[in-house]
């Protein structure tokens, strides 16, 4: 083990998240006791647990934590019993937050299709088979963090507002990376914005257009979101990098979720310059099936699986928890979201079977 020891933080945070995240950790376990890699492991609190404890969403405990990690695996913030809250302590805050913090801004979002899931999306087979985009999204900047943002009245009439704003510095630094996965892939990259309405796509679209010339074997194409929205339910094999600001991506990710089957598939890593990431499942806390033993795990524990391959450059653990996954799926295991049938597994049952799978791969 001639690796620097790694500190990894886990924030199960809310809802589903600290199942799922219990589910990660099995995989953790295994690691940890067959010596493949040397890590230490401390949990923290973020968004509603964080608030229910400190009445912050983003604790200082939790900074402090979050500073000395390596990697973050985070499961999932929100639930109705925070919806009263005041805005500035909502779950929520506690997740931008931490982006923020971190400079968390490039936000990997990969949309595959395993095989065995064919069945399980909503679109026709031919059209998602072996179907394999990356989704590149801008995550510390755009509407979710412009300032001003705030409240005004306008005419006497109450007015909320935000403000929608990109520099150059920040569309710059993703479409380096933008173009440099692009070109470990299928060399095309796709950009997605409004620049027939938005200022800020006029200056993303210029951006990009400029640094294109850096990566001439990089096939560029713009599109606009609306048009991209369809584009990516029409024919989603088209798309083989996209490249897009923090509104869009929001948007276009859940979409493309779909397209996998279930967005409880679907793995993420934010990363800063550093590399340290954020990695989280895309899907959200859904608190109305926590704790009923059916919530998929699966995303998280591929999400487990890009840390080790963007943080901790262990390419071959990454492979190793995805092909656990992958193997999971091929013996028939389910949880209720991907099953086309009554019957399904737990998300213990899934965990656990994913934990044997991967044991006997490091055999
Ligand atoms: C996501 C989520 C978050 C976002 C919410 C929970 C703040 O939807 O990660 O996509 O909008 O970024
Ligand atoms: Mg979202």
């Amino acid at each position: 083990m001639a690796d620097i020891k790694k500190n990894i933080l886990l924030l199960p945070g809310d809802g589903i998240g600290p199942e799922i995240i219990e589910q990660a950790k099995k995989v953790l376990d295994e690691i940890k006791s067959n010596n493949l890699f040397d890590f230490s492991l401390e949990t923290g609190y973020i968004g509603g647990a964080a608030y229910d404890k400190f009445e912050d969403p983003f604790p200082s405990e939790t900074i402090e934590n979050a500073k000395k990690a390596d990697g973050i695996l985070l499961g999932a913030v929100g639930g109705p019993e925070y919806d009263a809250l005041p805005r500035d302590v909502r779950p929520e805050v506690g997740l931008l937050k931490i982006r923020k913090e971190f400079d968390f801004f490039a936000n990997y979002r990969p949309a595959l299709v395993f095989k065995e899931l064919v069945g399980a999306s909503s679109l026709k087979k031919h059209l998602v088979e072996e179907l394999d985009i990356l989704i590149l999204r801008e995550l510390t900047g755009d509407i979710y963090f412009g300032e001003p943002k705030g409240i005004k009245s306008i005419n006497g009439s109450t007015a909320h507002y935000d403000t929608m704003i990109y520099s150059e510095a920040e569309i710059s630094r993703i479409a380096h990376l933008g173009f440099q996965e692009a070109m470990k892939r299928g060399k095309r990259l796709c950009s997605v914005d409004k620049a027939n309405v938005l200022e800020t796509s006029v200056l993303w679209r210029k951006v990009v257009n400029d640094i294109s010339n850096e990566y001439p074997e990089v096939i560029l194409n713009h599109m606009y979101i609306d048009n991209a929205t369809m584009q990516i339910i029409r024919e989603p094999k088209q798309f083989d990098v996209i490249l897009t600001g923090n509104m869009f991506g929001d948007i276009l990710s859940d979409a493309a979720s779909m397209l996998t089957g279930s967005i409880g598939m679907l793995p993420s890593a934010s990363l800063n310059l550093e590399r340290k990431g954020l990695y989280e499942p895309v899907h959200g806390s859904a608190p109305d099936i926590k704790n009923q033993d059916i919530a998929n795990p699966l995303a998280t524990i591929l999400s487990l699986a890009m840390m080790f391959r963007f943080s901790f450059n262990q390419n071959s653990i990454a492979e190793k928890i995805e092909l656990a996954v992958t193997k999971t799926l091929d013996q028939g295991f389910r949880t209720k979201d991907i099953s086309d049938e009554d019957k399904f597994f737990g998300t213990n049952a899934i965990g656990d079977q994913v934990r044997n799978n991967f044991k006997n791969l490091i055999r």
